[in-house]
């Protein structure tokens, strides 16, 4: 690449190197830390894959009980933090409030009072996991309050998926709809370089803190091209109605030159590697469900719009279905991204640091010339 060369929105730039995933698009395949990402949605724990991410390793089941005792007690949310969510409109979007959330986390974190204490890398695993115990009760508070809710207090007793999904719910759905909860944890949890996993190394590169790269982070999944695909599959299911008017609707939405969220992407060209996946375990809340509408819209505009555009579906055409059928609103399925995909923005914050570049590309200048007052 010359030095003027310019590559619009990174467009195949390879930026550094990462040894947490890797994306093959040749072969449609993710692996996290070496293992496809299909086999340890089939066999792992979320939290087991969190530890994978962050420490190159499967956890030993010691190494796991010690790891679930931590995440287990730190779940509680600080009664500032309840404070804090009473303060903010109701009618604010989650993810504003999630993002707020975080920032004020940050706040409690003494190490980061200490001298030199955000630049001390030592601990980070720590606040990663404090992250990772926290946001589920965050968001499952957000989602009881837009119903008029008051919170529940989580479980020790409970596993990741389970807790979040009685946090929420106040009770819990059956065994195989837990399952399609923590497979798409799993799925979601790490993707490279995408744009919010980025900005947090960007903002770790100045040698910030991880609270602040999450924070950035969180803001940047929260566009529709990115992050806040799964909530806009939803917007549009709704918008088009039955699967009858899958055909009109995509006449009209294609006239208007409209992008159809939850297909596409940047890397994948002939499919994402977490679909079918994701897909198996939507079908299984939708065989659940009986709702044949939901199958029958979701097949209709995937395969009329693949057959017009060559597009294929990413992760978020299947998993904005399956956070409905479970039951969250449409405006909680992003905050749901954030409390799986604050594992890999914090590996990667980690990683960025280990061997640190300020990120600081140059910009070529197209402003007027050099002029005088
Ligand atoms: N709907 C309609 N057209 C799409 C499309 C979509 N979802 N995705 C790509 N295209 C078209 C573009 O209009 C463009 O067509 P053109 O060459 O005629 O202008 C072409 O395909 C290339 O798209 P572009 O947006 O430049 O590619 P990209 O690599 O930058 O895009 C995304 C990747 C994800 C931004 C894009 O596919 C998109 O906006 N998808 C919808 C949002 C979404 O689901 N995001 C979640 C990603 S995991």
């Amino acid at each position: 690449m010359t030095e003027t060369e310019i590559r619009k929105g990174l467009a195949g730039v390879v930026v550094d190197e990462t040894a947490i995933s890797k994306v093959n698009p040749e072969t449609n395949s993710l692996l996290y830390r070496g293992y496809p990402v299909q086999e340890l949605a089939a066999t792992q724990s979320f939290e087991a894959v969190a530890y994978l991410l962050w420490h190159g390793e499967l956890p030993t089941p010691e190494q796991l009980e010690e790891f679930e005792r931590t995440e287990r007690g730190w779940r509680p949310l600080d009664a500032r933090t309840l404070a804090l969510l009473d303060t903010m409109p109701v009618g604010a979007h989650p993810m504003d409030i999630v993002r707020t959330v975080v920032s004020q986390l940050g706040t409690f974190d003494e190490s980061l009072h200490l001298p030199g204490g955000w630049t001390n890398r030592d601990y980070d695993f720590g606040r990663a996991l404090y992250l990772f115990a926290q946001l589920p009760t965050v968001v499952a508070a957000v989602q009881r309050r837009r119903r008029g809710l008051e919170p529940i207090p989580p479980r020790a007793d409970l596993d990741y998926s389970r807790n979040f999904l009685w946090m929420t719910f106040g009770e819990l759905p059956s065994e195989a709809a837990v399952d399609v909860f923590r497979v798409s944890m799993v799925l979601y949890a790490e993707h490279s370089f995408n744009a919010s996993t980025f900005t947090a190394r960007v903002i770790a590169s100045t040698t910030s803190d991880l609270y602040s790269a999450v924070v950035g982070a969180i803001g940047a999944l929260k566009g529709p091209l990115h992050g806040g695909a799964n909530e806009a599959v939803m917007h549009i299911f709704d918008e088009i109605g039955t699967a009858s008017e899958v055909v009109p609707w995509l006449d009209r939405a294609l006239a208007e030159k409209r992008k159809i969220m939850g297909f596409g992407h940047r890397v994948y060209k002939k499919g994402d590697s977490r679909v079918p996946t994701m897909k198996a375990a939507l079908d299984v809340l939708l065989e659940e469900s009986g709702d044949m509408q939901l199958a029958e819209l979701y097949a209709g505009l995937e395969r009329e719009f693949v057959e017009r555009k060559g597009i294929y579906p990413n992760l978020d055409y299947p998993s904005g279905p399956a956070y409905r059928l479970l039951g969250f609103d449409t405006e909680i399925f992003t905050p749901l991204f954030i409390a799986s995909r604050v594992t890999g923005w914090t590996a990667h914050v980690m990683e960025q640091a280990a061997s640190n570049a300020l990120i600081r590309p140059l910009s070529a200048y197209n402003g007027v010339d050099e002029r005088h007052v």
